[in-house]
C-alpha cells in the first residue's frame, strides 16, 4: 500500500480581515502557509506584505476571521508558547540600548528558559551557532548600536535562528546587505529549511533572489492575492504588470535556471502603485 503525505498548513488564514484604524488592508482573506516550505511575499510597497507577516506572527490581530498555528487558534496559544513555535524577524526591529551582539542573540533563548534560570548548554550552544552562522563571532562583544545597517541585521538574523523555531517569519531579511550577504543569509534560510524542515514565510523584493530561494511565492496587490504558486508560475510578465505596473520579460536565468525578471527600458509607475 502506498501512502501519501498531504501537505499540512504551518500556518492558516481564513477570511480574515486586517486593518489599521480606518485602513482596510485586507479583507476576508484566507491563505494556508506549508509546512517544510519556503513562501515568500512579494509585491509593490504598501501591498500588505507585512501586515500579513505580522498577522501570522501574532503581532497584529484580525479585526475578524481567525489565524491556525498547527491547527490551534493563534490567539488562544500563551505566548511562549507561540514563541518556542515561530521566530519573526520585523521589517524595522528597535534594537534595545546598550545591548551587545550576543545579548541580543541570547533574546532568541528567552522562550525556552526558566525565570531567573542562567543559561544552560543548549542556550549557550545555540547562541554559538547563531553567531557562527551569521559572521558575527569577531562582533559578539559590540555594542549592536556601533555596527553598521547589514551587521545589525545580521544580529537580528541571529536572535531568530538562536530562537531555533519550526516556523520562521522573516520580513526583508536582506535589506541592507551587500549581495554576497545576501546570498549568504538566503543559503542560511534553505539549509534551514532543508535540514531542519523549518517552515519559512519572508518578505523579499529582489524578484531574482525569491525566485531562486523560494518554493512558492504569492503576490499580493490591491489587497488580494493576485497569483500563487512556483517562482515560474508567478513570475510571469501579467502578474508583474498588475502586482507592480512593471513591463518586463521573464528568462531563464543562467546558473541555476530560475526565472530572471529584466524589466523594459522604462517603466511607468501607475499612479495607484506609486502609494499616492
Ligand atoms: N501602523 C500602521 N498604521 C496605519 N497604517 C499602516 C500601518 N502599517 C501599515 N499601514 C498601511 O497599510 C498598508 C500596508 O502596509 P504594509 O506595511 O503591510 O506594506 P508592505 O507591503 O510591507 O510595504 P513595504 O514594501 O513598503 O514594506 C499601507 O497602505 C500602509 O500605509
Ligand atoms: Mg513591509
Amino acid at each position: 500500500m502506498t501512502t501519501t503525505t498531504r501537505p499540512v498548513a504551518a500556518l492558516d488564514a481564513e477570511r480574515v480581515t486586517l486593518a489599521y484604524d480606518q485602513r482596510t488592508v485586507f479583507q476576508d482573506l484566507s491563505l494556508s502557509v506549508m509546512e517544510g516550505q519556503i513562501t515568500t511575499l512579494v509585491g509593490a510597497n504598501g501591498s500588505g506584505k507585512s501586515t500579513l507577516l505580522k498577522a501570522f506572527g501574532r503581532l497584529l490581530s484580525p479585526r475578524s476571521g481567525r489565524i491556525h498555528l498547527q491547527g490551534k487558534a493563534l490567539r488562544t496559544i500563551p505566548t511562549r508558547q507561540v514563541a518556542r513555535q515561530l521566530a519573526v524577524l520585523p521589517q524595522k526591529p528597535l534594537t534595545p540600548p546598550a545591548t551587545t551582539v550576543r545579548e541580543l542573540a541570547a533574546r532568541g533563548r528567552h522562550p525556552h528558559q526558566t525565570w531567573f534560570r542562567p543559561l544552560t548548554s543548549q542556550d549557550t550552544a545555540a547562541i554559538d551557532a547563531a553567531l557562527d552562522a551569521t559572521g558575527l563571532t569577531g562582533l559578539a562583544g559590540r555594542d549592536v548600536a556601533t555596527l553598521s545597517g547589514g551587521q545589525i541585521q545580521r544580529a537580528w538574523i541571529a536572535l531568530v535562528l538562536a530562537q531555533q523555531t519550526p516556523i520562521a517569519l522573516l520580513d526583508e531579511p536582506t535589506t541592507f546587505l551587500d549581495l554576497a550577504h545576501q546570498l549568504e543569509i538566503l543559503h542560511l534560510v534553505r539549509r534551514l529549511n532543508r535540514d531542519h524542515r523549518t517552515t519559512v514565510l519572508m518578505v523579499l523584493h529582489d524578484l531574482w533572489l525569491a525566485g531562486r530561494f523560494s518554493d512558492r511565492l504569492i503576490a499580493l496587490a490591491g489587497g488580494q492575492v493576485v497569483a500563487d504558486g512556483s517562482p515560474w508560475e508567478v513570475l510571469k510578465p501579467g502578474v508583474l504588470r498588475q502586482a507592480f505596473g512593471l513591463e518586463a520579460q521573464v528568462v531563464s536565468e543562467p546558473v541555476t535556471g530560475s526565472p530572471l525578471v529584466v524589466p523594459a527600458a522604462e517603466t511607468v509607475l501607475p499612479h495607484d502603485l506609486a502609494g499616492s
